[in-house]
């Protein structure tokens, strides 16, 4: 039996409370039931119905064609089962272009099941968030790479190098003012990675942001080490490699989130 099966479920106060406690958190992608109740059962703090489900469930080559209703059939497979970790779920592209549009979608997500949504990006986003969260729509949000801009960055790249860390970090700042009560840093500089965290009011969770996050989270697939079909990005680390079974690779994530021996310097990104 699991040491987690009578621990309290996660709730978003308690997101605050865990980074104010020096509690790392531990966050994954899953899209279905079977493996959300591994990752609940083992110690997952947070369960992200990611739009990467467009690359790695569905095939195709980003996630822009991820729909609405592709994520809440996919929320609700998930939340069906879960009994401690926290649900978030992705506003697919396109869906936060307008408040209206977000909110529509929101209510679907939570409807399913989800707990908290996640939109991507600051500028016009600002605005949406705060219309968000004074509905009562707790809002995660996503800056550094933005997978749902591939076109316009021109790839899946490392963001804020150089004076263009500036940006994110005022960025990081207006995401909070607006009202969003987490916020996921991809592919960064470990030190800007540091930087958001140390001024920032609400926890980070970093996936390729270096390890002074409060948090981080992967994609299940990555870490379970199944060719996503994609050059595989240097933050990813295969926990089942070492684990000999789902359940123990995800007990080595959590592990080595906790402890913060994940992300070490090999999975991470220098200045
Ligand atoms: O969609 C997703 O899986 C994500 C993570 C990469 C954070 O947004």
């Amino acid at each position: 039996m699991s040491t987690y099966a009578d621990s309290k479920p996660l709730t978003v106060p308690g997101l605050a409370q865990a980074r104010a406690e020096g509690r790392k958190l531990a966050m994954l992608t899953c899209y279905d039931a079977g493996f959300a109740r591994t990752l609940d059962a083992n110690g997952v703090d947070l369960i992200l119905i990611g739009d990467s489900l467009g690359m790695v469930v569905q095939g195709h080559d980003s996630t822009l064609p991820v729909t609405v209703a592709d994520m809440v059939y996919h929320t609700s497979c998930v939340a069906r089962v879960l009994r401690r970790a926290l649900l978030v779920a992705d506003l697919p592209f396109g869906a936060d272009a307008t408040a209206e549009r977000a909110l529509e979608a929101s209510l679907q997500l939570l409807k399913a099941g989800a707990q908290m949504v996640k939109l991507e990006g600051a500028g016009f986003k600002l605005d949406i968030i705060r219309f968000l969260v004074e509905r009562d729509i707790p809002v995660c949000a996503h800056l550094g790479l933005t997978p749902q801009s591939v076109l316009t960055l021109g790839g899946f790249r490392v963001q804020g190098r150089g004076d263009a860390g500036q940006l994110v970090l005022q960025q990081a700042r207006q995401v909070a003012e607006a009202g969003a009560s987490l916020l996921v840093l991809e592919c960064m500089p470990s030190p800007l990675g540091a930087q958001i965290t140390a001024e920032s009011p609400i926890p980070t969770i970093g996936i390729g942001a270096g390890g002074q996050c409060d948090g981080q989270v992967l994609v299940l697939h990555d870490m379970l080490g199944l060719d996503s079909g994609h050059r595989r990005p240097k933050f990813v680390k295969d926990f089942l490699a070492e684990g000999g079974s789902v359940a123990a690779a995800v007990q080595a994530y959590v592990a080595a989130v906790r402890d913060g021996s994940f992300p070490d310097a090999e999975h991470a990104y220098a200045s």
